[in-house]
C-alpha cells in the first residue's frame, strides 16, 4: 500500500507531497512539529503533544494554523489513511510561505500542516531491553531547545557522529561539564541510592513527553525521581543510565564514550520503568473490557 500525506488541505502520495521552496520552514527552520506514538491505531499521550505544540507556536509567535481539534482530525485521519496500527504519526507547522526575507509579517502568510504517518513494530520484550552505548558530545545548540522546532541540525550532527562510532545515541554536554539531554530523547541516570535522576525543565532541554509520563511511572512504583542536573563524570559512575523518547520508549545506557555502566546490562530501575512504560502502552492498545 502506498503512504498517504497531508498537505495544506489535502491528502496525497506521499511522493507526490509538496511544499514551496520559499516556504520558511525550508528557508529557516521556520517551523515546529510533534511525533506522537502509535499503538493499536491510537495516539499515545496525545494531550501532552498538543499541549507542546500549541506552546511551541506561541514561544515563535506563530499563528495557531487551526484549532488543535482540527490538527487531531487530521493526524486521525492520516493514520487511518496508511492503515497504521502500530508507529508514528509527525505533524508539523511553518510559519509560512512568502519570498525569502528574515522579517516575517504573520498577517501575510499562511501556515503549512504537513502530516505523516508510518508503521514501526513494536519491539518485543527482549529487543526492548537490549542495552545500548551513547557518546559525550558538545552541547551547541541554541538557547530556546526547550521548543521543538524543526531546526535539528546541531541534532542531526551529534546523532549521526554516535552512529559513526556504533552508538545508539549521543549525550550532549554543556560548557561546565552537564549532561543536558540527548540528541533526540531526555537522558536519566540511577543514583547510589536507585533514585533517578534526570536535568530540570528549562529552557535547555526538550519537555519530553515520555519523560513526563516515566516521571509519573516512576512515582506509581515508588521510585523516587530527583530533578537535577548531573555531570558527564557522574553518568559514567552511575549505577544505571537510561534515555526516553517517544521512538525509544525507556532504553538502558549500557556504555558511556569508553566506560560500561554498572555491570554492563540494563539494571532493575531502568528495567522496572520500562517494563511500566511498556504495560502503560499495552493497556491503551487492549483495553480492558
Ligand atoms: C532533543 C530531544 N529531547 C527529548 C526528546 C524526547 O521527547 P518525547 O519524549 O516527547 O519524544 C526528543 C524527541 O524527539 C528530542 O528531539
Amino acid at each position: 500500500m502506498s503512504r498517504v500525506a497531508y498537505v495544506n488541505g489535502r491528502y496525497v502520495p506521499h511522493n507526490k507531497a509538496q511544499v514551496s521552496i520559499d516556504d520558511r520552514g525550508h528557508v529557516f527552520a521556520d517551523g515546529v512539529y510533534e511525533v506522537t506514538l502509535v499503538v493499536g491505531g491510537r495516539m499515545i499521550d496525545l494531550e501532552g503533544h498538543v499541549a507542546r505544540l500549541e506552546r511551541s507556536l506561541r514561544e515563535l509567535d506563530m499563528p495557531q494554523p487551526m484549532s488543535s481539534r482540527a490538527l487531531i482530525h487530521i493526524m486521525n485521519q492520516t493514520i487511518k489513511r496508511n492503515r497504521v496500527k502500530d508507529g508514528m504519526v509527525y505533524l508539523q507547522v511553518n510559519r509560512g510561505t512568502a519570498p525569502r526575507n528574515h522579517v516575517y509579517d504573520n498577517d501575510d502568510l499562511q501556515p503549512s500542516v504537513v502530516c505523516t504517518a508510518k508503521s514501526v513494530p513494536l519491539p518485543s520484550d527482549a529487543d526492548a531491553v537490549d542495552g545500548v552505548k551513547v557518546i559525550s558530545q558538545p552541547d551547541i545548540r541554541w538557547g530556546r531547545v526547550d521548543i521543538k522546532t524543526v531546526s535539528l541540525l546541531p541534532n542531526a550532527l551529534a546523532k549521526t557522529a554516535a552512529a559513526k562510532e556504533g552508538a545508539y545515541e549521543a549525550f550532549l554536554v554543556d560548557d561546565d561539564g552537564y549532561v543536558t539531554e540527548c540528541s533526540a530523547s531526555n537522558a536519566w541516570i540511577v543514583d547510589k541510592d536507585g533514585r533517578v535522576v534526570t536535568r530540570p525543565l528549562s529552557n535547555e532541554i526538550l519537555p519530553g513527553i515520555t519523560r513526563d509520563r516515566v516521571i509519573k511511572l516512576a512515582e506509581e512504583n515508588g521510585i523516587e525521581v530527583v530533578e537535577r542536573p548531573f555531570t558527564l563524570a557522574e553518568a559514567k559512575s552511575a549505577r544505571e543510565a537510561f534515555l526516553t523518547s517517544t521512538t525509544s520508549f525507556v532504553k538502558p545506557v549500557t556504555q558511556i564514550d569508553d566506560v560500561t555502566i554498572g555491570n554492563g546490562h540494563p539494571g532493575t530501575v531502568t528495567r522496572t520503568l520500562l517494563g511500566a512504560y511498556l504495560n502503560f502502552i499495552r493497556e491503551i492498545r487492549q483495553p480492558a473490557t
